[in-house]
């Protein structure tokens, strides 16, 4: 019987856990079963509340983790109820945790979870802390996102881009032949949701449609754009700690109308984008969209707009049951924009970073629960855990084509 995995993630947005059963195959999973556990109010709040350094913050984020991890422990319950599988069955769960630090460039990052309360209150193995080997080799401490990327979607026919569209959105590189790189590119959802929170007490902007109905702010935009955040070179990885509700308005001089602010933060988020697959992935013929901004339709419209020749050619829907299923992918075919590829080509790359993604990843933390042998696997748990797993893979599982 094939082995069977769970991966557990939380990402920027603060949205809730994502939790997936899934069977590894030569090359990526197959799916079993897949759902979405949006946080309580009490728990986000603690959880956004540490996202910012104040009093008393190692209690907090201690009882957080504790907090957190009851939660994953019941969403992996809900989740096998529903697969009728035994825990017993699951050689082990990939679990990434909830950011609140990250600064690569200061050597750590800081995941909430408690590996040991979920494997004591799961009865399985917990392999964790996915990120801080790679900060160790001198990387941006984000080694998955570019493997998970290539192992699903990389093809050897065509150049392609994978743009994951989260609280931060990142981009990743898939050339048919040659490296594979991947980097943020900077906000990707997180100043839109804040913004529509702290103005209309929504979580987010469904379809984008408030910042559809707002203008462009162009000094504004230039003032976002100025940061040097998005002229730094990739690889580079962002957090909330950089792009916050404080960020924005420190940059707010004049008195906009709230749905004007909107309007530019979805331009900054495009544009952003558009200029990362430009300068990165200059031969990308196809562009992938995923993540929850990928049902940002007014995101879309300007991300299409903004990548030259690009035109939406594909939209997938995988099942009906959970939200992650629902999640669509989004391909932006696109001819190749020759004005970037010589720029690209004059620059080349970034920087090599330590390739730590993979079978490499000797620094994971194993957890195993009392009277229980863990296997040495790793692969195929950090594959199915990670960071993406929420909205990208579910859906492409069952519709990709190569
Ligand atoms: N219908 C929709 N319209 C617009 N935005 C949406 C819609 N559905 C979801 N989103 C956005 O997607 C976000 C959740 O996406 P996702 O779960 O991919 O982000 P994440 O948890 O930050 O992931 P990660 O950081 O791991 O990439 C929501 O906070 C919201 O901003
Ligand atoms: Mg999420």
């Amino acid at each position: 019987m094939a082995e069977l995995y769970i991966g557990l993630m939380s990402g920027t947005s603060l949205d809730g856990i994502d939790v997936i059963l899934a069977a590894p195959r030569r090359r990526g999973f197959h799916l079993r079963s897949a759902l979405h556990r949006p946080f309580s109010p009490q728990l986000r709040k603690q959880l956004f509340a540490l996202q910012a350094s104040g009093p008393d913050e190692l209690r907090r984020a201690s009882l957080a983790a504790n907090e957190l991890t009851r939660a994953c422990a019941a969403a992996v319950r809900s989740l096998l109820s529903r697969a009728r599988v035994a825990a017993g069955a699951v050689t082990a769960i990939g679990c990434h945790g909830q950011t609140v630090r990250h600064q690569p460039r200061a050597g750590y990052t800081v995941q909430l979870i408690n590996g040991a309360l979920l494997a004591e209150l799961t009865g399985i193995s917990v392999v964790c802390d996915f990120r801080s080997r790679d900060i160790a080799a001198g990387g941006e401490g984000a080694p998955l996102a570019p493997a998970f990327h290539s192992a699903l979607f990389r093809t050897p026919n065509r150049d392609r881009a994978v743009v994951n569209i989260g609280g931060i959105a990142n981009v990743t590189s898939l050339p048919a032949r040659g490296r594979v790189t991947g980097f943020d590119s900077g906000p990707g959802n997180c100043l839109l949701d804040a913004w529509i929170n702290a103005h209309q007490r929504l979580p987010y902007d469904r379809g984008g449609a408030w910042a559809a109905r707002g203008r462009l702010a162009p000094r504004l935009l230039e003032r976002l754009l100025a940061d040097p955040y998005f002229r730094r070179r990739a690889p580079k990885s962002a957090g909330r700690e950089t792009f916050n509700l404080d960020w924005l308005r420190q940059r707010l001089t004049a008195n906009p109308r709230a749905v004007d602010v909107q309007a530019t933060l979805l331009e900054l988020t495009a544009c952003t984008i558009s200029r990362a697959v430009q300068t990165y992935c200059p031969d990308a013929g196809e562009v992938l969209v995923c993540g929850g901004g990928a049902r940002n339709r007014a995101l879309l419209s300007r991300l299409a707009a903004l990548l030259p020749g690009s035109a939406r050619c594909g939209h997938g829907r995988a099942g009906r049951r959970s939200r992650a299923r629902r999640s669509p992918r989004v391909c932006l075919a696109r001819a190749p924009d020759p004005a970037a590829q010589a720029r690209q080509s004059a620059r080349g790359h970034g920087r090599a970073r330590p390739a730590c993604a993979g079978r490499d990843l000797p620094g994971l933390r194993i957890i195993e629960p009392l009277g229980r042998q863990a296997r040495q696997e790793f692969h195929s748990a950090f594959l199915i855990s990670n960071q993406r797993v929420s909205a990208a893979v579910t859906t492409v599982t069952s519709d990709r084509q190569d």
